[in-house]
């Protein structure tokens, strides 16, 4: 059981058209997914800088960084990184490592930027999450917006098919003393995932509700944005993407 974490005053925020806003702004998200591949996510911007071969101070946005995982790391690089986040709890604490050369703030991303980027990376999913189709799209135009004229940015999403292929229905998962109970379901063309826990004597439900987004889609929208896709990989080696077995759907434009 852990301490009192409820910041809000009702408890089920699974009906709220921006599920993303509440959802990934409290402490239970952090806690349910406090198990992520660090090791992973470093080879995987090992990889993507390799490949983009960025010039060295390039510098990078990291749109939808949650505490900054990634834009750590790439700083590690050398990299001037800025993490950019909806959820003003997770770029509270990601700038409590904050230097010179990283930099985090509260962003929209379907806002463009005030400055110019080398590289912008939407990275784990970070996508498909708005009610209106248009908000992607703008979304899309905002990354390519806030581009400089040699940069390139990348996109990595789930893939959608081997997704669906291997979706667990239910599942439970004890973390930090609190049992979460998942569940996982398609419907209107969207992957839905119901969490349902206990905690202090509160009985909490939320729901995270992605877009079935495939590669067609993607190019639809780029094409509609005027955005030159470059390549495509299917897992975090940058390896080819095969739509039914491919972990990952990476997309690189610019
Ligand atoms: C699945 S998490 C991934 C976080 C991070 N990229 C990582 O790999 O750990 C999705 C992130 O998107 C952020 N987000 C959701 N809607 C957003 C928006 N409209 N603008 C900016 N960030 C948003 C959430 O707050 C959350 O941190």
């Amino acid at each position: 059981m852990s301490e009192n974490l409820n910041p809000f005053p009702q408890n089920d925020l699974s009906n709220t058209n921006n599920w993303y806003a509440s959802w990934f702004d409290t402490p239970y998200y952090h806690i349910l997914y406090k198990d992520r591949d660090y090791t992973e996510a470093q080879h995987f911007m090992d990889n993507l800088t390799q490949y983009l071969n960025l010039p060295e101070n390039a510098r990078i946005l990291d749109l939808a960084c949650g505490k900054g995982r990634h834009s750590i790391y790439l700083n590690s690089l050398g990299y001037d990184v800025t993490g950019a986040d909806l959820s003003e709890n997770s770029i509270a604490e990601a700038s409590k490592l904050a230097n010179p050369t990283l930099h985090f703030k509260v962003h929209d991303m379907r806002q463009t930027c005030d400055e110019k980027y080398d590289a912008i990376f939407n990275l784990f999913t970070s996508f498909g999450y708005f009610d209106d189709d248009a908000d992607n799209l703008k979304t899309i135009q905002a990354i390519h917006n806030s581009l400089n004229e040699t940069g390139f940015a990348c996109i990595d999403f789930m893939n959608v098919d081997y997704i669906i292929d291997n979706l667990v229905p239910e599942e439970t998962k004890i973390v930090d003393g609190i049992t979460f109970h998942i569940k996982r379901y398609v419907k209107d063309n969207h992957i839905f995932k119901e969490i349902n826990f206990t905690d202090n004597g509160q009985d909490f439900h939320f729901t995270e509700r992605v877009q079935a987004l495939r590669l067609a889609d993607f190019e639809k929208m780029m094409e509609d944005a005027g955005i030159y896709l470059l390549d495509i990989f299917g897992n975090y080696k940058l390896q080819k993407f095969y739509k039914n077995n491919s972990e990952r759907l990476i997309m690189i434009f610019k």
